[in-house]
């Protein structure tokens, strides 16, 4: 099997008497480049993270040298997880809405690879989350379907079916009610127009709904930066499926990533 893709969660659990197993995860965004060790028995960071800003253009070629400059603070030998905001099959990258143009078509594995001599997986950023969320944070306790969707500048998700990931669902390009969901209810729309959280629940309803008529999941995991004020929004969807948000803070990405690199040294 060819397979960068992260389809599954990392698998098992340590027996009592061996040390943690670690993972390293590296997330991508928008301002920061943030990474760290994470404890896969537990989902925690060891130690702290370290994030190094976001070089301008965010070329390939820049971002994985940014990204070596992260693992290098950490001594870091092994494999890595890194984050991208788009899809990604086996490697290469293949849109890119949120970010420059030129990484797609590119082998983003390849690239940040060679930076550092070691093995890397790189995945969909919401994906990560969801893997990390399923797994340690809100969707813990959920068998069946779980959908993550992150909500920022623009709606990322993530499908998780009792821990494994289904890679590379791009909800937020649904088309809902004639317009782009991301365009409708991304966080971004809403600081951009200056919308209420009531105006704004209507239209991440409107999403939720067309998502949940297409699949039905047990569980919505909200994601991203307006996660926090979750109170405010959440009370206010008028969708059926139960909807609740992310716990893992702003950890998620960097520990799904590390999942995704260490599943069973498959990739
Ligand atoms: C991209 C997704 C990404 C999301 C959040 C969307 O525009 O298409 O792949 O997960 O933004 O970054």
């Amino acid at each position: 099997m060819t397979s960068a893709d992260p389809t599954t969660a990392a698998p098992g659990s340590a027996a009592s008497d061996t040390p943690p197993r670690q993972g390293f995860g590296i997330d991508v965004g928008g301002s920061g480049i943030k990474g760290g060790i994470v404890d896969l028995d537990t989902g925690q960071l060891i130690g702290d993270r370290v994030k190094l800003p976001t070089p301008r253009p965010a070329t390939p070629s820049a971002v994985a040298k940014t990204i070596a400059a992260v693992v290098n603070e950490f001594g870091w030998s092994g494999p890595l997880g890194v984050t991208y905001p788009g899809v990604v099959t086996h490697g290469i990258v293949r849109t890119a809405a949120n970010v420059d143009k030129s990484w797609i078509g590119t082998n983003a594995r390849d690239i940040i690879s060679s930076e550092l001599n070691e093995q890397v997986v790189v995945l969909n950023d919401a994906d990560a989350a969801g893997l990390a969320e399923a797994r340690y944070g809100a969707g813990k306790d959920t068998t069946g379907v779980v959908v993550l969707l992150t909500f920022g500048t623009g709606i990322g998700s993530a499908v998780i079916h009792n821990g494994v990931l289904m890679p590379n669902t791009e909800f937020g390009h649904l088309e809902v009610g004639g317009k782009e969901a991301e365009h409708r209810a991304a966080s971004s729309v809403r600081d951009r127009r200056g919308w209420s959280y009531e105006k704004w629940a209507k239209q991440v309803t409107k999403v939720l709904v067309v998502i949940e008529n297409a699949m039905c999941p047990e569980l919505f995991i909200a994601g991203g930066g307006i996660r926090r004020n979750a109170d405010k929004w959440v009370p206010l969807l008028k969708n059926r499926t139960p909807v609740v948000a992310a716990t893992l803070e702003n950890s998620a990405g960097i520990v799904g990533a590390a999942m995704a690199a260490t599943r069973d040294g498959t990739h």
